[in-house]
């Protein structure tokens, strides 16, 4: 690692990963050196994919961007990016409605350890309506989620749902 390398975290389930979350990884490398993208394990989640599926489809969806690690990983998240060099968290806003969660989550990371910053984006407003339990029911009802995931994710639901 180079020194005074700032890297940031980006966590989330990503089953699957959209493209509102891509919007947010592209904003989000431009700010840091580095960004690792992180599957949180979270063995009380139904998940449609496994974590091999997922990390397989972050990586070949974010082939275009040269700053970003992408990986998995299980237990508190401030204790992963501070063994990681984290300093910062981003988490992605679509509408008011996210914000309460994300606040609170906030507010208790900071309280778990002061020294890791949450950073909220923005989402872009073509996919603040985007959630990847809408995509995954559009695509088990056999419609058209071409406009909102890429395009190995649109492969692998069509694969899913054809069985
Ligand atoms: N575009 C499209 N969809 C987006 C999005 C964006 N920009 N941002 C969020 N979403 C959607 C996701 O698709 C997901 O939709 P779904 O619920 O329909 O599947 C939803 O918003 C939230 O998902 P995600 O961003 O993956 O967050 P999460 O709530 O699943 O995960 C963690 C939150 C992983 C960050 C949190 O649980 C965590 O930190 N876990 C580790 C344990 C820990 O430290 N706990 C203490 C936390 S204070």
């Amino acid at each position: 690692m180079k020194k005074n390398q700032k890297i940031a975290i980006y966590p989330g389930t990503f089953d699957p990963i959209t493209l509102g979350h891509i919007d947010i990884i592209e904003r989000a490398s431009n700010l840091f050196d580095k960004l690792i993208v992180s599957i949180a394990i979270n063995s009380e989640k139904q998940t449609l994919f496994s974590i091999q599926s997922r990390l397989e489809m972050i990586k070949k969806s974010i082939i275009h961007i040269p700053n970003i690690e992408v990986n998995q990983f299980s237990g508190l998240l401030v204790n992963y990016a501070k063994e990681v060099d984290a300093t910062a968290i981003i988490r992605g806003i679509r509408a008011l409605s996210d914000y309460e969660y994300e606040f609170k989550m906030a507010l208790m990371n900071r309280s778990l350890d002061e020294n890791i910053t949450t950073i909220f984006l923005v989402a872009h407003q073509k996919y603040t309506h985007l959630s990847s339990s809408l995509v995954r029911e559009v695509a088990s009802l056999n419609g058209e989620i071409n406009q909102l995931v890429p395009h190995v994710v649109v492969k692998k639901m069509i694969k899913k749902f054809e069985k």
